[in-house]
This record gives C-alpha cells, structure tokens and sequence, in this order.
C-alpha cells in the first residue's frame, strides 16, 4: 500500500516571469525536463504512490495535460478557486486526503534525499536545511531532532533552518483542523494563509513532528536557482552529444526534433524538444520547447517556448591599435 501525495500546484509563480505568463511555473523546464518531471520521478524512485492530489488553479489544464499524458498514477485534481496561498490550497485537498497519512511537496522544490527514512515513521516529518539568509522561507527552531517551533518567513529568525517544501503528515486530521482555524480566524502572513503557520498550531497541539535534515535541495523558484539546478542537474545526468558541424561541451541535455547548426552548446545547456539553434554560442542557459536562436552569444539565459531571438553579425573595419568592446 502506498502513500497519498499532495502536490500543491496553485501558485502564479510570480518570480519567475515572464515564463510563468503563459506556462505554470512547475513545467518550465530545467535539465531536460519540466520541474515537476523531476518531481515526480524523484518520488517515484522511493515511494509507491496511492493517490496523487494536486492542486490546480492557474493554467491549471496544462499541469493536467501534461500529467494525463507521461503518467499512469491515479490522479486526483483539486481547483483552487482564489490564490490564498500554500495553506489555502492544502486546505482544500481535505475531502481526498481523508484521515491518510499524506506526503506534500510543493511544485518548485526538487529534492534528493533519503524519501523512505522520512516518510512511513511513527511520527509527522518536514524536511529542513541550513541557509545564510532564511528571511523568505519558513523557519524552524529544533530540539533533539524535533520542531518546537515555526515562523514563516520572519524579519528576524531564530534560527537559520529553512523549511524545504516537503513535509511527511500523520495526523492529517489536526492538520486540516489548523488549517481550518487559520481559515476561520483569518490568520495570515503575507497576506496569505501560511501551511507553516498551521504547522505551528499543531505544534501547540502536541503533535511531534521530526526536523529532516536535506542536505540536495534544488529550489527552481527563481531564474538564479532555476540556472543552478540546471548546471547541478546536468553535471549529475547531462549527457554528450554529437553534432554534425557544431560543438557541444558537456553537460549538456538536448531534446527531440532539435536543429543545431553552426553552434557552440554548453557547458550547462538544456535545449528542449523542437529547438533550433543557429550561428550562436550559448552556455549556462535554458531553452524552452521550439524556442528559435539565431546568431547570438547567450550566457545565463532563460529563453522561453517558441520565443525567436535573433543578434546580427557585426561589420567592422577597424583600423590598427584600436579598441572595440561590444558589451
Ligand atoms: P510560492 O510561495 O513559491 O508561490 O508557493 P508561487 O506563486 O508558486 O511563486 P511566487 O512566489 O509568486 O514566485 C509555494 C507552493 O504553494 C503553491 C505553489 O504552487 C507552490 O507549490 N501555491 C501557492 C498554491 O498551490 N496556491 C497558492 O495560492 C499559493
């Protein structure tokens, strides 16, 4: 029997704009695939998956396409009617979730660690990692390995042991009913209703929930952290590939029905399905499904679906001891 996985996937995804205008932030791609690919492959590798619940508002019928069409898990979507946030949308996984312990993940949030330690325990668990800023995030201060307490996102921490985004819930019960008073009481942070916040409610309630320390964290909920799970991704899984007439550096990923001509790819470089890439030097960058490069040098670089960027080819005639610098 396996566990039920809450897939919280409601967000707009705002940080990530303008790719989250016309594509929800968990299928932007990153290393070959869109985010909650390698969510869901992650989980997959460790856990057997009863149900999988997920949370849909905006550009929601692309998560359920995208879902429908590479995987066989049964699936259960939830609309959340108005963006109130993470706790909000837990919220409303109620009805499916039952009294079963459950697994939540948020859609961004790529993790490796040891899944099975975590889940299946006798006691409620939530992944946690050190960070030198963790103003933005939820933060837990820990005792002999357990959560005494939780702030989301304080201008002052106490401590700097940001919470992940995976959590492990026993009591789902407690939970939903925390969930519930935030709701009813109005109680938000940030002007939403905060899944940290019903966390510390169940605190006080007495349930114990175990601090997981998660040393792989790939937050893909930003362009900088996006590119760095791209190289970290690809360092780990990127392969070599051959290319008539160009030169690709590993790692590198490159996806189906691609055209690359005339071109230097990578190191760090994901192309997507239906790619072309012409007389350009890119490295360190994304490119999203039939985005169109043509003569230019990228570096760092997000190019989304069916985006054309095009340089020119400079002339020049410059005559001798000059300097010319294009920046
Ligand atoms: P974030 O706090 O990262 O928000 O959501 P976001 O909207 O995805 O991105 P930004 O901050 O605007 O850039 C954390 C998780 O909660 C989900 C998101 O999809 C993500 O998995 N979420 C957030 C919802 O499902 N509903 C909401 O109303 C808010």
């Amino acid at each position: 029997m396996g566990i039920k996985v809450v897939i919280p996937a409601a967000g707009a995804g705002t940080r990530l704009r303008p790719h989250t205008h016309t594509t929800p932030k968990t299928l932007v791609q990153v290393a070959g695939k869109p985010i909650l690919g390698h969510v869901l492959d992650n989980l997959l590798r460790e856990l057997e998956i009863e149900e999988l619940i997920v949370v849909i508002g905006y550009m929601g019928d692309k998560i359920k396409r995208f879902l429908e069409k590479n995987y066989s898990l049964k699936t259960t979507f939830v609309e959340q009617p108005e963006r109130l946030g993470l706790g909000y949308a837990v919220s409303l996984t109620r009805e499916v979730v039952g009294d079963s312990p459950v697994f939540i993940t948020l859609d961004d949030t790529i993790v490796e660690f040891d899944l099975g330690r975590m889940v299946g325990g006798d006691c409620s668990a939530i992944g946690v990692k050190e960070v030198d800023d963790p103003r933005r995030f939820g933060v837990a201060v820990v005792e002999d390995g357990f959560v005494r307490r939780l702030v989301e996102k304080p201008s002052d921490p106490p401590s700097n042991l940001a919470v992940v985004g995976v959590y492990y819930i026993r009591n789902t019960p407690l939970l939903f009913e925390c969930l519930d008073r935030l709701i009813k009481e109005d109680i938000r942070t940030g002007g939403e209703y905060q899944l940290t916040d019903a966390l510390q409610l169940m605190i006080e309630r007495g349930e114990r929930i175990r601090a997981f320390p998660i040393d792989g964290w790939l937050d893909c909920g930003k362009p900088e952290t996006l590119l760095s799970t791209n190289r970290y991704l690809l360092g780990k899984q990127g392969g070599s590939y051959e290319v008539p007439g160009s030169v690709v550096i590993p790692p590198v990923f490159i996806g189906r029905n691609v055209t690359i001509r005339n071109s230097v790819i990578g190191p760090y470089v994901s192309v997507a399905d239906g790619c072309e890439v012409i007389d350009s030097i890119i490295r360190d960058s994304i490119l999203n499904e039939n985005a169109r490069v043509e003569r230019m040098i990228l570096e760092r670089s997000l190019i989304g679906s069916n985006a054309v960027v095009c340089g020119r080819a400079s002339q020049l005639n410059v005559g001798d001891s000059s300097e010319v610098n294009l920046h």
